[in-house]
């Protein structure tokens, strides 16, 4: 067993042992509910180019391990590097979220380069190599990117869409060209995963985070075999690379997802009805999640009822501890110390 396995519980859990005390961490983890990343956030000229910047990104993936002492690190990046890398202009604007120069049609294509530049993501590998010499040996670390078919809803659309209609309707309109921007895709993702697991990272996340809106056949194309390529593709040169898929909004095809890609664990989200997950997905895969991000929101009781059905739910089983989805900005700190004390049974502040 390599020793970094036998030290990170959250790593044990990804090699399929159920640990009595789950390991825990949190999407968007580093973030605006932080006042030390909004410190540095604020002095920053964009947001990207914070991503790009290896000394403050590192410390950004640093601050919610120092202040909550989470099991896992998740880079800070973002999953909209990858267009940028393909040659998409890409950029944040304040308060209002990402935009990139919409592929409004197929001749579109013909702008995005058909291989990753590496050159253009190298601050995020340096970004690695300085976290990793910083984390305490307990704690894993996790790389990520943005599966084929979620990224595609942004490149296609230019914004963040609530419906992910312009993807959708291109999707129809256009399936070669689709299928064409997706394998372009896959290629990037599994180059880049490759890269990060070179830099340091111990294992990575593919976040689907729109793969609930498309019907069963266009899951299973889009969602499904893209991220079966991906896997495959990093695990060629990776030899059994630990990852996690995270199909958001995936419900009852979250059993076709895992019969279909070949991931050591897989992400839920807060909707999926927690005896469904027990009895037909965790005892397939380990299982990471889900607690509400509107419930640690809130927190008191509340929270307390959540983490108690989720950790009675996932007990008997591998689990990671998390979120369904990312942590939300207004989210106050003590309600994330109350949950880390609570799912590892300590009392709680008063
Ligand atoms: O989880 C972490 O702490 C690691 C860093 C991380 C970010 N984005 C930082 C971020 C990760 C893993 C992501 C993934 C990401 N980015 C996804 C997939 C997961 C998800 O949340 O659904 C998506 C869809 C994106 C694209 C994206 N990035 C959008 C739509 C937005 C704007 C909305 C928002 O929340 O502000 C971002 C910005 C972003 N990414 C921020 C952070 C900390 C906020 C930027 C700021 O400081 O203003």
């Amino acid at each position: 067993m390599p020793r970094s396995l036998a030290i990170k519980p959250f790593l044990r859990v990804l090699a399929g042992e159920r640990q009595s005390v789950p390991p825990i961490w949190l999407m968007r983890q580093a973030g605006r509910y932080l006042p030390e990343y909004r410190a540095i956030r604020e002095k920053a000229s964009g947001f990207l180019d914070l991503c790009f910047d290896p000394q403050r990104a590192a410390e950004i993936t640093l601050q919610p391990i120092r202040r909550f002492g989470f099991d896992a690190a998740i880079l800070f990046s973002d999953i909209l590097v990858v267009p940028h890398a393909l040659g998409q202009r890409v950029t944040f604007e304040e308060g209002e979220g990402p935009r990139l120069d919409a592929l409004k049609e197929p001749g579109a294509l013909k702008s995005l380069a058909r291989e990753l530049d590496h050159s253009r993501l190298e601050s995020v590998y340096e970004t690695i190599i300085r976290v990793k010499q910083n984390l305490p040996p307990a704690v894993a670390f996790l790389g990520f990117c943005g599966a084929p078919w979620t990224l595609a809803t942004y490149m296609i659309a230019g914004v963040g869409t609530t419906d992910q209609l312009p993807a959708r309707l291109f999707a129809y309109r256009f399936p070669d060209a689709f299928a064409e921007l997706i394998d372009i895709l896959v290629e990037a993702s599994a180059s880049y995963l490759t890269r990060q697991f070179a830099a340091g990272v111990d294992a990575v996340q593919i976040f689907d985070t729109w793969a609930g809106v498309l019907p069963a056949d266009e899951f299973r194309k889009w969602c499904i075999e893209p991220c079966a390529r991906i896997v495959a593709k990093v695990r060629e040169r990776v030899r059994e690379a630990p990852i996690i898929g995270f199909p958001r909004g995936a419900g009852t095809e979250l059993g076709c997802y895992l019969q279909g890609v070949a991931v050591n664990a897989v992400g839920i989200d807060w909707t999926a009805e927690l005896a469904f997950v027990r009895d037909r997905i965790q005892t397939l895969r380990p299982v990471q999640g889900n607690l509400d991000p509107l419930a640690l929101l809130v927190g008191g009781a509340a929270l307390d009822r959540s983490i108690d059905g989720i950790l009675q739910a996932f007990s008997r089983g591998p689990l990671i501890f998390n979120l369904g989805h990312g942590v939300l900005p207004d989210t106050p700190i003590a309600h994330v110390e109350q949950l880390v004390a609570r799912v590892r049974g300590q009392p709680a502040h008063a």
